[in-house]
């Protein structure tokens, strides 16, 4: 089992390079199938998340190489098993976009129920709707998700329920090879939708609209393979800021879109946070006391959920009482049991949390239980007196590229360390 140890009373400064976006990246790589050719895929961030997809791509017969440490290589060309086997698909959510990406290359697949992070119950009702209305037919056996068409897919209007990232991008997957209009109400305008939409484009689909509320897509015959970069990350932007601002300290984030972290800036403003926006780089600084602020989480262009964890880790400090209210997950609190044993003062009811900001913050051994729940911890590891263990760190290494090294660089005082499980005798 490894665990980082981290010393905290710790003020980051330096200068940080963001790595590429996670959630555009884990859209991206299986969208390369419907090439049928070479893609040549930059900025793509070295985390356990990628290794899987590119993993399953591989056993489905594509050939994948680096070229160097973020730039891959992955050529479709081969006919393709459309199959992902449970043992791989356990591992992330994404590994669900090989439906989209499957039924629109090959009119087939067979996916394992996905994994991925645990935030309370993660229907795929939308993702089946969408399906279904391209004229796909959907079954769920033993644990595997099946689809398959008659004939051709076919476009259509669809209206999703509810605003979900998933079912834009499974369903974008699919209707980029149906026969006529799709049109997609009520999607997610994140920034990785936007950046899956531009990677289809350059591969030869017709997507417009991404980044609103409806985005049309006019089927195509043809993709082929392209040359491509990735965004940076925002949700790995955020957490530096917010590690930033709940040291105290002075940080220079490169490799941004400062627009694509307009929510979290001026939520660290009114933090009492100093953050200064350039053409590709953001300086987050704080002299003063952390301010009590309010967050509530919403699909974008809102605070994101993917940042709530970490910005609640820097409130614990706050001069006054914060309240937090999660829009997205049914139960994104896990991590406030962790941050109580560090003598946080958090209450949770449902999907609010009131935090009561307390001095000090004291070193203790926790766990992650997801990844951004991880990374707070790392945030008030940095802030409390002592030195915290934190265990269950393969979640933090599903979504933050050399984390260690990163922190490092900006002073930290982080260790990884690799401890033997121990082995409790069963009661008798
Ligand atoms: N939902 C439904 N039906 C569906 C799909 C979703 O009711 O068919 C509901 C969910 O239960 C949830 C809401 O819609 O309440 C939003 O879920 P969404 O589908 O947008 O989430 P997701 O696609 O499963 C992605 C990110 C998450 C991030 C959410 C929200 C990826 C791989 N995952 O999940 O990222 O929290 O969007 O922004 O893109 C993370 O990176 O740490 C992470 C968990």
């Amino acid at each position: 089992m490894e665990k980082f140890i981290l010393k905290g009373d710790t003020r980051l400064a330096g200068e940080v390079e963001i790595g590429g976006a996670k959630n555009a990246v884990v859209a991206i790589i299986p969208a390369a199938i419907l090439a049928q050719g070479r893609c040549v895929i930059h900025n793509v961030p070295n985390i356990s998340d990628v290794s899987i997809l590119l993993k399953v791509l591989s056993e489905m017969g594509a050939s994948v190489n680096f070229l160097s440490k973020n730039t891959v290589e992955i050529d479709t060309t081969d006919t393709i098993n459309p199959y992902v086997p449970y043992e791989l698909a356990r591992h992330l959510r994404a590994s669900y976009y090989y439906l989209g990406a499957l039924i629109g290359r090959c009119g087939r697949a067979s996916v394992s129920m996905p994994g991925g992070c645990s935030l309370g119950v993660r229907p795929i009702d939308q993702h089946i709707k969408g399906f279904e209305s391209l004229g796909a037919s959907v079954s769920i056996d033993h644990g595997v998700i099946n689809t398959e068409i008659a004939d051709n897919l076919v476009g259509s209007h669809i209206y999703f329920d509810v605003v979900s990232v998933g079912a834009t991008i499974n369903v974008m997957l699919a209707a980029v090879r149906a026969k006529g209009l799709t049109i997609l109400e009520n999607v997610a305008k994140e920034p990785h939708i936007v950046d899956l939409a531009n990677f289809l484009n350059t591969m030869g689909a017709d997507v417009r609209g991404a980044g609103t509320d409806v985005i049309k897509i006019h089927g195509v015959d043809i993709m082929r393979g392209c040359e491509y970069t990735i965004i940076p990350d925002q949700i790995e932007a955020g957490t530096y800021m917010i590690a930033a601002a709940a040291t105290g300290g002075d940080v220079l984030i490169k490799n941004v879109i400062p627009k694509h972290m307009e929510s979290i800036s001026n939520k660290l403003i009114s933090a009492g946070a100093t953050v200064d926006e350039y053409d590709d780089s953001i300086r987050v600084r704080r002299l003063g006391s952390i301010l009590p602020t309010p967050i509530k989480t919403m699909s974008h262009p809102g605070f994101p959920t993917d940042m709530q964890p970490q910005f609640t880790a820097m409130l614990t400090r706050a001069e006054g009482t914060s309240m937090i209210t999660e829009g997205i997950w049914d139960s994104r609190f896990r991590y406030v049991d962790e941050l109580a044993r560090m003598g946080a003062n958090i209450q949770v009811d449902g999907k609010v949390a009131v935090v009561q900001g307390v001095e000090k913050l004291k070193a203790a051994p926790v766990k992650a239980s997801d990844l951004r729940a991880g990374a707070a911890l790392m945030i008030a590891a940095l802030c409390a007196e002592g030195e915290t263990e934190i265990e269950d760190i393969y979640h933090i290494e599903r979504g933050y590229e050399d984390v260690v090294d990163k922190f490092r660089s900006l002073g930290a005082d982080i260790r990884r360390i690799d401890v033997p499980d121990v082995d409790i005798p069963a009661a008798l």
